[in-house]
């Protein structure tokens, strides 16, 4: 029998050989934690950014920064983009907001907001006995609102765009006529809408968004009638959508199928420029939407109150940082329900609603140890839904000119109408009004009087794009999808910044809650915050519910040497991208 010997040297030898593929084992368990844990450092950039929640999107913007198009060119671009690559919420039949600061220090936004039809009335969506139909409201032609987005882009262009109007839409048409190659993302929210689109759109020629077989990940997804009207977008400009070809195709999908948009509501519609809402947060500027969005007041509000309670000095994911956050919201939730809605049609009391004196007693009842109980009416029985339908941008360029646009079909895909031969989606923004007193809307929201249905009124939104200075130069530009967490993320990214001084993607990641007043609940990301800050919160009266994401967002960071950082969300969104030159 064979027996082998291990010589000394030959022990050496393997012991020294173990012990390296031991110690690159350990190196490299060690750096795969690390890279785990420390997030991606994002690159910076010092001449212009753009970040979408599309790559394609992101790369269309970029393209026209570095043509020498400014940050309002970009933007245009980016929107038209959006409606090819990411249908679900990008739109030429929506609606948003845009909040602007120029290189020349104007601060500006513009509200592209749908309208309700003239036609529309407040019980619009109840039957003979009062009862809501949320059905009417969120889908098919009923839940229509008379779309913004086309002359929200014009306006924008003749007040602030540098290059040619055609140049920013032509990038859109290529990308329906040549083709969209689906991301995974984007093949598994159309096939799970698959059946709703279907629905809604019986009987039609061709419909590019439902086909025999599933959708599959990098399929081409080619839109000729969505090409053809991007066209005449293009060469019209808003003629080539409120009037002629696109227009009459609108009206007869309305007619068809009881809609109630009609020829006058499309010529009728303007988009309006509005005085953003402005204030201070621990010396930092912060100019965000007015209403007929609740994002800028609302946003404002909570930042007083985390600078009366001194958010600074609670440590992240602690039980005093997640009870206030939550108790602020509460109260800031309870005053948009009452008293925001559209200020051409309700006196909204923008002024008072950030004064300093009604503030100050507006969170004097908070107890740090304890909840305070909910106004006794009856509750929103809407679940939070995981949607993330809308989508935010904000764009950068080499002069200073920054712009934060939300923009929303509302749900994904919208009313999952598809304008019969013009191949987009039309939006289901009806579903933001009050359709009745304290009946929540899909996101659990409630309202009154002050968001009640009137022809030409506009719904109100949680939309917040928003732009933040220090000491007079660009600090953040931010915004998110995400409904009713729009507010509380928005305001989550600000503070994890000043408060908390994270780094740039850190920001970002950072796990997010949310609260709204109704329904009486506090959501938190999944695995946030510990078990022990968990505890402390349920003992306080707090019901929590886990929820797997609050929020995606798309900001700019300006570094202290003055160059631009970009984080995308991908944590939560994979098809979000940050890029610059
Ligand atoms: O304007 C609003 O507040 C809503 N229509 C936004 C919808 C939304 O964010 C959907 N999902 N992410």
């Amino acid at each position: 029998m064979n027996k082998s010997y291990l010589s000394l040297g030959d022990f050496t030898n393997l012991l020294t050989m173990r012990t390296t593929k031991c110690l690159s084992i350990l190196l490299f368990i060690s750096l795969f934690v690390f890279s785990c844990s420390s997030p991606q450092k994002p690159k910076s950039y010092k001449n212009g950014i753009v970040v979408t929640a599309h790559y394609l999107a992101s790369e269309v913007g970029n393209e026209i920064l570095q043509k020498g198009g400014n940050a309002f060119d970009a933007a245009i671009a980016v929107q038209f983009a959006l409606a090819v690559a990411y249908p679900r919420a990008g739109n030429i039949a929506g609606g948003g907001f845009a909040v602007i600061r120029t290189s020349k220090g104007e601060y500006n936004s513009l509200d592209f907001r749908e309208t309700a039809p003239r036609a529309a009335y407040e019980q619009m969506y109840c039957d003979k006995k009062g009862n809501v139909n949320s059905d009417l409201s969120q889908k098919g032609h009923l839940a229509v609102g008379v779309p913004g987005t086309v002359d929200g882009m014009v306006k924008l262009h003749q007040k602030y765009g540098k290059m040619e109007w055609k140049a920013l839409v032509a990038p859109a048409i290529k990308l329906a006529m040549n083709g969209v190659a689906l991301s995974l993302s984007e093949a598994n929210k159309l096939n799970d809408y698959r059946d709703q689109i279907r629905n809604q759109n019986k009987g039609k020629e061709t419909n590019p968004y439902v086909r025999e077989n599933l959708f599959e990940e990098g399929d081409t997804l080619i839109n000729i009638a969505l090409g053809r009207a991007l066209l005449r977008i293009k060469e019209n400009g808003r003629n080539g959508f409120y009037e002629g070809e696109t227009a009459d195709l609108i009206v007869s999908e309305m007619q068809k199928n009881g809609g109630m948009i009609t020829a006058e509501d499309l010529q009728g519609y303007q988009s309006v420029w509005r005085t953003p809402v402005m204030g201070e947060y621990r010396a930092h500027k912060i100019i965000s939407m007015p209403p007929p969005s609740s994002g800028g007041i609302a946003l404002l509000e909570l930042l007083y109150g985390a600078e009366q309670y001194k958010m600074n000095e609670f440590d992240f994911g602690s039980f005093e940082h997640i009870h206030l956050m939550v108790e602020l919201e509460r109260r800031v939730y309870a005053d948009r329900a009452t008293w925001l809605g559209d200020p051409d049609y309700y006196e909204v009391p923008v002024d008072r609603l950030i004064d300093e004196a009604y503030l100050e007693n507006r969170f004097s009842d908070i107890e740090m140890d304890k909840k305070t109980n909910s106004q006794d009416i009856k509750a929103g029985t809407v679940e939070l839904i995981e949607s993330f339908e809308t989508t935010h941008f904000s764009i950068a360029d080499s002069k200073g000119n920054a712009i934060a646009v939300t923009t929303t079909l509302n749900g994904n895909y919208g009313s999952k109408v598809v304008v019969d031969g013009g191949g987009f989606f039309l939006n289901n923004e009806m579903d933001d009004f009050s359709s009745k007193p304290g009946f929540p809307n899909q996101f659990g929201l409630v309202g009154g009087e002050a968001n009640a249905i009137k022809g030409g009124k506009r719904m109100l939104s949680s939309m917040t794009p928003t732009i933040v200075e220090k000491n007079g130069k660009l600090f953040m530009v931010l915004g998110s999808p995400g409904g009713s967490t729009i507010i509380t993320s928005v305001f989550q990214n600000i503070i994890n910044r000043i408060d908390f001084e994270m780094a740039p993607q850190q920001v970002v990641n950072a796990p997010r809650i949310h609260s709204q007043w109704l329904p009486d609940e506090v959501y938190v990301e999944t695995d946030f915050p510990s078990k022990n800050v968990l505890d402390k919160l349920k003992a306080a009266g707090h019901v929590i519910k886990s929820q797997a994401k609050i929020g995606v967002m798309s900001n700019i960071f300006v570094s202290d040497s003055e160059e631009y950082i970009g984080v995308a969300d991908t944590k939560r969104h994979a098809d979000s991208k940050a890029t610059g030159y």
